[in-house]
């Protein structure tokens, strides 16, 4: 038995209403602290926070709109499984919003990223600093008195950013279709973008994924299947997400974001650059030098994360990973060599098979192998090689039958019963012919949560059961079904459960199902979502099905990323693009819009940050 964790019961906190408002509402009895907003100076000569940072300060400080996030405890004594007190947070940076990082473009309206540009050009620094703001943070941080947590100078503190050299790992590694000007034979490339959900593996490294990574590119209308089903822009005169391409030095690091630049063959231009993201990557945060790693093997899509199946001496690795995207779908890696503790490293996601899911209509799943040569992965199909399946992982999972999802995004597994789950956040597009089986509501506007155990409680099985554990939605005010929301029973949630667009999760050791939502910008507290008010996140019991509102954040953000230290006592979560609902006039008017965490609009922009949990009383987080 563990003294640090009395049996106590899994819910123990009286639920809060939903909000409006431009803070953070926690429980009775629990307290909160933000913690490393945009800016917070890191590392190097330290650059305290300005709105007018260079892109080099930035390079040194936190980046913006944090997403998932992981605490690795410095080593402590047993029972704690590390220290509860110091560690290193690492979390990723999703994506940014230069209206908020440069003065001169405060408060603008960024339909496209042509708005950034003036006169044919982007500002070097502005680039720069974009890139810079991308990417993860590792941080080491330490609870002082009165359990308030603070930067530690360390020099464990880095950042990753869009420009950091990365290794290419696993089967498309030297491959033809990552031969770039930067890595002629294939095995380098710089950087990582739109890093989302994340995931640790069972040798203690952190991985990072890269979702929305094809907005980033343009490829002027030459749009192979490498590009066009990931949805890289094929205008002739589109740009870029942001138009780095266009940054006014035209050094090399920028303008490879046109893959439209030819040269005599894929080493002397950018038609490549695409192909070296869409990867799930995997960083030592213990090692300042080591060179981060795109491993191939887990395929190449929106990935959202990637959760790993408790690791079991003698046994496969096991991860899943969902593709954030309409009608895409749900992957699992299994290593072709065994765990063992002792030896166990990232070499490990290197060699094995990827699975993707099909969920039949009975409640029965089955894994379908992602291998070249099988299931019609054929050259007569247009498949060359397993780079090639990998590369073109969405084409391949389309030409197995895997079963089309209302866009995965985080999973998690259960530690005390091996239960797989996985949100699936909303499809609007989904029509009644579509509506079936594991995505059975036509217009899922609020989005479900399905789960999932494998045959004979073996991760690496080729089948699984399958049930919905929670459809989110309202309480039934609208009178249609598709908007009412369910839990696991089949009961009508109650106010204190309302959701919608459930996102990030993560199940506690306790088997606490921790549920947060990502209502999209358009969205938030309009029309049939206005009961929702901000997003949000919540506590489940699995068992019963019961579900609590435990925080409610400001205005315009999605809640995003959580962890606690292993004793449970302090737990950390993102607030991520606050004020990103704001229009160009609400922004003018200084009215209805964030101005989180801070709350001195002159001096700062709304801000991403982390938000510090504890309980008063010192217990553990959920009780
Ligand atoms: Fe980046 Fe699918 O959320
Ligand atoms: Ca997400
Ligand atoms: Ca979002
Ligand atoms: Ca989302």
């Amino acid at each position: 038995e563990n003294p640090v964790n009395p049996p106590a019961a899994l819910l123990g906190f009286t639920a809060i209403p939903t909000s409006e408002s431009d803070d953070i509402i926690v429980p009775e009895g629990y307290s909160y602290q933000v913690l490393i907003p945009w800016g917070t100076p890191i590392a190097g000569s330290f650059p305290s926070f300005s709105i007018n940072n260079s892109g080099d300060d930035q390079a040194m400080q936190i980046g913006m709109h944090h997403d998932g996030m992981h605490f690795f405890p410095i080593e402590g004594e047993e029972p704690f499984e590390g220290s509860s007190e110091d560690g290193l947070l690492v979390l990723n940076h999703e994506y940014v919003e230069p209206r908020y990082m440069h003065a001169s473009h405060l408060g603008q309206s960024l339909s496209s990223g042509a708005v950034l540009v003036n006169a044919g050009v982007r500002a070097t620094d502005e680039v720069l600093k974009e890139m810079n703001a991308h990417g993860i943070s590792i941080v080491r941080v330490r609870k002082g008195v009165n359990n308030e947590w603070s930067v530690q100078p360390d020099s464990l503190n880095r950042r990753i950013t869009a420009l950091t050299p990365m290794e290419i790992q696993g089967p498309v590694r030297g491959s033809s279709f990552v031969r770039t000007l930067y890595s002629p034979n294939g095995t380098m490339t710089r950087g990582t973008l739109n890093n989302c959900a994340h995931g640790v593996t069972p040798w203690n490294t952190y991985m990072f994924s890269e979702e929305n990574w094809a907005g980033y590119f343009r490829n002027g209308g030459d749009n192979p299947r490498e590009h066009s089903r990931y949805g890289v822009n094929s205008s002739p005169t589109g740009t870029g997400r942001y138009a780095w391409e266009l940054a006014e030095s035209g050094e090399d690091q920028y303008i490879r974001f046109d893959a439209s630049i030819k040269g005599a063959d894929a080493t002397a231009d950018y038609r490549n650059e695409p192909n070296c993201f869409g990867w799930m990557c995997e960083v030592d945060p213990f090692d300042p030098t080591s060179v981060p790693k795109k491993r191939t093997a887990l395929g190449r899509f929106a990935h959202e994360g990637v959760v790993f199946a408790p690791a079991v001496e003698g046994k496969p690795v096991v991860c899943y990973s969902g593709d954030d995207s309409t009608f895409q779908f749900i992957y699992k890696f299994v290593s072709a060599e065994n765990y063992n503790r002792n030896t166990a490293s990232g070499a490990l996601l290197d060699t094995g098979t990827l699975y993707v899911a099909r969920f039949n209509a009975d409640g029965s799943g089955e894994w379908l192998p992602l291998v070249y040569g099988q299931n019609g992965l054929t050259n007569a199909n247009g498949f060359t090689s397993q780079a090639d399946v990998l590369v073109n992982t969405r084409l391949a999972a389309t030409t197995v039958g895997a079963t089309p999802m209302d866009r995965p995004e985080w999973g998690a597994v259960d530690p005390n019963n091996g239960d797989v789950y996985f949100t699936l956040t909303n499809n609007s597009a989904r029509t009644e012919d579509q509506a079936t089986g594991a995505n059975p509501r036509a217009v899922n506007r609020h989005g479900h949560i399905i789960r999932w155990a494998e045959a004979d409680g073996e991760h690496a099985s080729n089948s699984f059961e399958w049930d919905i554990f929670l459809f989110a939605g309202d309480g039934g005010e609208s009178g249609q079904d598709n908007l009412t929301g369910r839990d696991l029973n089949g009961d009508v949630l109650g106010e204190e459960a309302y959701m919608s667009s459930p996102d990030g999760l993560w199940i506690d050791k306790d088997s606490r199902v921790w549920i947060q939502t990502d209502i999209g910008e358009g969205s938030q507290n309009n029309g049939v979502f206005e009961i929702f008010g901000n997003n949000q996140m919540f506590a489940a019991n699995p068992e019963t099905g019961e579900i609590r509102r435990f925080l409610t954040g400001p205005i315009g953000q999605e809640i995003t990323g959580v962890i606690t230290t292993p004793d449970q006592r302090t737990m950390f979560i993102n607030v991520q693009h606050p004020g990103a609902t704001a229009t160009p006039a609400e922004w003018a008017a200084g009215e209805t819009r964030s101005t989180w965490p801070d709350h001195m609009p002159s001096l700062y922009p709304p801000r991403s940050a982390t938000v510090v949990i504890w309980k008063d009383d010192g217990g553990v987080i959920g009780t």
